[in-house]
């Protein structure tokens, strides 16, 4: 299985967290529908963590909570994807999973063939309880043969942290999205502290493995499970540009049965969706900053598939800052003889730009995302 572009899709932990059940995942996948989610592109709809009972049957098989889902993963999967959806589920590389159910350690060929006779398309594996006596790589390993064995296609998605410098590794299991940060909460804190951890694994981002920088907490407003000081509108829609800039899984973590239009306006942005799918990959690069460097905006580019290049300027800083570029520092200066043409996706307003680029107000913690044609000056 090759994976394209980044995943994106829905899944359960942000908001419910172990309160998860049979109704909760055939409404969500109707909402997914009805909302024109899965139109735009979110495919997969993922259950985490807490659904199974807490010990395997008599064949060491997992076992689905009867209460929660008294149907089996079967029938779940199987109306999941009468909708046109896909169906993913949670495991865990050691011996039990990060709420303390059954994981797949030294049960990875059985899980995986259970899995795929269930219908499953996508498995999130996690690193809690794992033995300290196996790296990293080889549990990823295991499960990566495992999977691809299973005589279904499933998305494999690796959620080590960045634990043992898993970006040196992940692309030799089969993974096809690795976590590269600890676990997202609603507030902008953690949005800040996720997206400057990725500067220095920019590298290890591309085609058929990709950076997860974790779920996102779009539409939460610090309701649910992760749910902590809850973020502004501005927050919401710079986290959703990072994410996308950065070409990162899109997996919503709200409740996507009772969105704001906020917040469907942030999730359903096409042009923003259209940057993080775009079909070269390519990965975003910091734009050399000027005078105006603080260390506060990160003012990043990435070359498009169409010749077209996207330009982020997001403030992580509490203060309002005017910052600005020599377009040189993208190979696009003066004595080329070309300009920039330029429509912010979020407000739809042009501008263009010659030799330097200059922003007008931005403010704390807000961004401005362009999408740029190059043309002759
Ligand atoms: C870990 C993962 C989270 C979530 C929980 C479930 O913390 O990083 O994304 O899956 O486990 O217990």
């Amino acid at each position: 299985m090759v994976v394209k572009t980044p995943p994106m899709g829905w899944n359960s932990w942000n908001t419910f967290g172990p309160n998860i059940n049979d109704e909760l995942i055939r409404t969500t996948a109707d909402a997914m529908v009805e909302n024109g989610l899965l139109e735009a592109g979110y495919n997969y709809l993922v259950i985490d963590d807490c659904w199974s009972l807490k010990e395997r049957d008599g064949e060491g098989k997992l076992v689905p909570d009867p209460v929660k889902f008294p149907h089996g993963m079967k029938d779940v999967a199987d109306y999941v994807h009468s909708k046109g959806l896909k169906f993913g589920m949670y495991s865990c590389a050691g011996t039990r999973t990060c709420a303390d159910y059954p994981g797949s350690f030294d049960h990875e060929y059985v899980d995986a063939k259970t899995f795929a006779e269930w219908g499953v398309d996508f498995l999130k594996y996690d690193f809690c309880y794992r033995p300290n006596f196996v790296p990293g790589h080889l549990l990823y390993k295991k499960m990566g043969t495992a999977l691809a064995n299973s005589g279904r296609d499933i998305l494999f998605s690796a959620c080590s942290w960045g634990h043992q410098e898993t970006h040196k590794w992940i692309k030799t299991t089969g993974a096809h999205m690795w976590r590269s940060t600890g676990d997202i909460v609603d507030s902008w804190a953690s949005i800040r502290d996720l997206t400057m951890h990725q500067i220095n694994i920019w590298d290890y981002n591309g085609a058929g493995c990709f950076n997860d920088m974790d779920m996102l907490v779009v539409g939460m407003n610090g309701k649910g499970n992760v749910g902590l000081t809850g973020c502004t509108f501005e927050e919401y829609k710079t986290h959703f540009s990072v994410w996308a800039m950065f070409n990162s899984p899109l997996m919503i973590g709200c409740d996507v049965r009772n969105m704001t239009d906020e917040t469907k306006n942030i999730l359903l942005n096409k042009d923003v969706i259209a940057i993080n799918q775009d079909p070269a990959c390519r990965q975003a690069y910091l734009v050399e900053a000027d005078n105006w460097w603080s260390g506060r905006v990160y003012m990043v580019a990435k070359q498009l598939d169409n010749g077209d290049v996207a330009i982020g300027a997001f403030n992580l800083g509490d203060n309002e800052e005017w910052p600005n570029f020599q377009l040189d520092s993208m190979g696009l200066g003066y004595a080329t003889g070309k300009k920039l043409v330029c429509k912010e996706l979020w407000t739809g307003e042009t501008c263009e730009a010659v030799d330097v680029m200059r922003f007008p107000k931005l403010p704390a913690h807000g961004c401005r995302l362009f999408r740029c044609k190059v043309v002759d000056a």
